[in-house]
């Protein structure tokens, strides 16, 4: 959470800043704030204010302020509230930093070093800097080194000294930042798309190694002060497509973007008719020999393995765990070297995920991420790593991100029942052909948008809404549920309809409209009886339902959407688009800022 950018050069640094921190608004929105500095180095002028980027830039014009080396940050709150004196950067002495993470000592370090009454803010951050101030004598890598030795937590910190002109520092613990040499000087950041306008060539910070921008580039060392090898990578996303490409809102433009980033991720890993891991180097005795399998991941992404389960346990017959990766650790798990662990994550920066992920390979548990952002943590800690390829992510909603996890879950299934010799010819074909005509599939749900926008309306009152299904309608509707919430604030429940009446139904009225999907044909009679007995309890029901037979008293349907006919197992894809374009006309007919739903951050990097 968080977001961070450093620009050193030739360029004036304020529109740099300021432009980066709007692409990076989606890491938290509470504050904003720059710090700049000029070649004649001294105190670098401090701009922060509550509330959103475009605030801040207000600010700026306001304060008519310049330099060619400044950092910048925007918040997500977590010690000390939302206000001025808490928005970074802070400033102690002669050091002025940025920090995203959390000091977990932050007390003790106070009291150690007697800071009581000297510090501005409430938050864990300035504390950082009144260390790097107290132990700066000249040498800025030896004050880093002593102040990061001192700090318990998480932390990417980008760091001006007054007396050191034009140079920013950086270093980091779990929290990623990224850098990058530009044309004319250096520029860093928690976040690729923020530096990928600049340059196609950009490396991830490692751990506890220090980074120095200055004009002429970057220098890198390790904490003992040996200089250190940068690996370079490459920005492999179009910069247009971080831009909103002429939609009024992000979730929109990404939604629409899935039929093209399915095929990314699908079509280079089939190979004459086969799923194929060979560029990832996954062999294929790690999915033939595990004996169980636990998916590790929070939120949209955990939503993404309980498809991957149903997947899984149904076509492979073993046993799939999905937990939560923030109860893992708390749950006494049992991992062994026989389960293997699939960790999914958009970011690859989830905290939670990465703690459970480590953990279980200290178990001795064999591990493939899931990953859409490059080089990230999770990718790192992992054994093998298959990439999603949705591009950039900017609403805080994730929608692209989601089913191309599924793509790649959907492969991993066709991968593992090959390496384990479960179908014949006939059935890998068949099933093959199916995922690779999801795309054309969800080109035409897209096409009935206006359909979906009539549906949307007639939620936009309630106050409470229910999903129901059974098996993979109700994986489905959970992350249907979780999108609807989180950007339109209507309160929304998944609940598999076979469970309702076992107390939810008592919260049934006909004020509470009901979203039914049905798409597994082993299940569709049980389910129409369960959306029957809401129906008799006056709910208005809005079924999602496969294919074209005629249903009995049609009329009593407050609406229906057929969708289009797939393989039972892939009607999650296009059902999943249906509830992503609900949720986003909802959220954006009710006035809200779809793309940055409140109290929200797009990478969740404390526990
Ligand atoms: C919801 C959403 C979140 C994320 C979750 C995990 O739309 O995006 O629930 O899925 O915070 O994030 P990643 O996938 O980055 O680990």
């Amino acid at each position: 959470m968080c977001g961070i950018i450093g620009y050193t050069g030739k360029k004036e640094a304020t529109d740099i800043l300021i432009d980066a921190l709007e692409l990076l608004e989606y890491r938290g929105y509470d504050s904003a704030g720059i710090a700049l500095s000029d070649e004649a180095g001294g105190e670098p002028r401090l701009l922060k204010r509550a509330g959103r980027v475009k605030d801040l830039r207000e600010l700026c014009a306001e304060s008519d302020v310049s330099g060619k080396c400044g950092i910048g940050h925007t918040r997500w709150a977590t010690h000390g509230g939302v206000c001025d004196e808490n928005a970074h950067p802070h400033r102690f002495g002669r050091v002025t930093i940025i920090h995203n993470g959390i000091i977990e000592n932050y007390r003790e370090l106070i009291e150690k070093y007697g800071l009581e009454h000297k510090l501005c803010s409430q938050t864990d951050s300035e504390i950082v800097a009144a260390v790097l101030n107290r132990f700066y004598e000249k040498d800025p890598y030896a004050a880093i080194r002593k102040t990061v030795l001192k700090l318990k937590g998480t932390f990417a910190l980008a760091i001006m000294f007054d007396d050191i002109p034009g140079k920013i520092f950086a270093v980091r613990n779990v929290s990623p930042i990224v850098a990058a040499s530009t044309e004319d000087g250096a520029i860093l950041s928690s976040d690729v798309a923020a530096i990928a306008p600049f340059t196609s060539q950009y490396f991830v910070v490692p751990e506890f190694h220090v980074v120095c921008l200055s004009e002429d580039g970057i220098e890198m060392f390790d904490l003992s002060g040996d200089k250190a090898r940068i690996d370079w990578l490459t920005v492999d996303w179009d910069v247009s497509r971080s831009d909103k490409g002429g939609y009024p809102f992000y979730m929109e433009k990404e939604i629409m973007e899935q039929p093209q980033v399915i095929q990314d991720t699908v079509m280079p890993r089939i190979k004459d008719g086969r799923p194929d891991f060979s560029a990832e180097g996954i062999p294929d005795s790690i999915l033939s020999e595990c004996k169980r399998i636990c998916v590790i991941a929070c939120g949209t992404a955990m939503h993404a393995g309980l498809v991957g389960k149903s997947l899984i346990q149904a076509m492979i017959g073993i046993h799939v765990d999905v937990v939560m990766a923030s109860e893992f650790m708390y749950n006494d798990p049992v991992v062994d070297k026989e389960t293997l662990v699939i960790a999914i994550s958009q970011s690859g920066e989830t905290i939670d995920t990465l703690e459970a992920l480590k953990f279980a390979r200290k178990c001795g548990s064999p591990s493939i991420s899931i990953v859409n952002v490059k080089g990230a943590s999770i990718a790192r800690a992992s054994e093998y790593v298959i990439y999603t390829c949705a591009g950039p992510e900017i609403a805080v909603a994730s929608t692209k991100a989601y089913t191309t996890q599924l793509a790649v879950l959907y492969l991993l299934t066709a991968r593992m029942a090959v390496a384990r010799g479960l179908w014949d010819d006939g059935k890998l074909s068949a099933y093959m052909e199916e995922l690779v005509r999801v795309p054309k599939v969800m080109e035409e749900v897209l096409a009935r948008k206006d359909e979906i926008h009539h549906i949307a309306d007639t939620m936009l009152n309630a106050r409470d809404v229910f999903m129901i299904g059974r098996g993979l309608d109700y994986s489905i509707l959970l992350e249907g549920s979780l999108k609807l919430k989180e950007v339109s604030y209507i309160h929304s429940e998944a609940y598999a309809s076979g469970e309702l009446k076992h107390g939810t139904i008592a919260l049934i009225t006909e004020e509470t409209p009901v979203i039914a999907v049905v798409t597994q044909d082993k299940l569709k009679s049980k389910e129409l009886s369960n959306i029957k007995e809401v129906q008799s309890r006056g709910a208005k029901v809005i079924l999602l339902i496969k294919g074209e037979e005629r249903l009995e008293q049609e009329k009593i349907w407050n609406r229906i959407f057929r969708l289009p006919v797939m393989a039972d197992e892939f009607m999650v894809m296009p059902a999943s688009i249906v509830l992503q374009l609900i949720a986003y006309y909802v959220s954006a007919d009710k006035g809200l800022d779809v793309d940055k739903p409140r109290n929200l951050a797009k990478v969740v990097t404390v526990e």
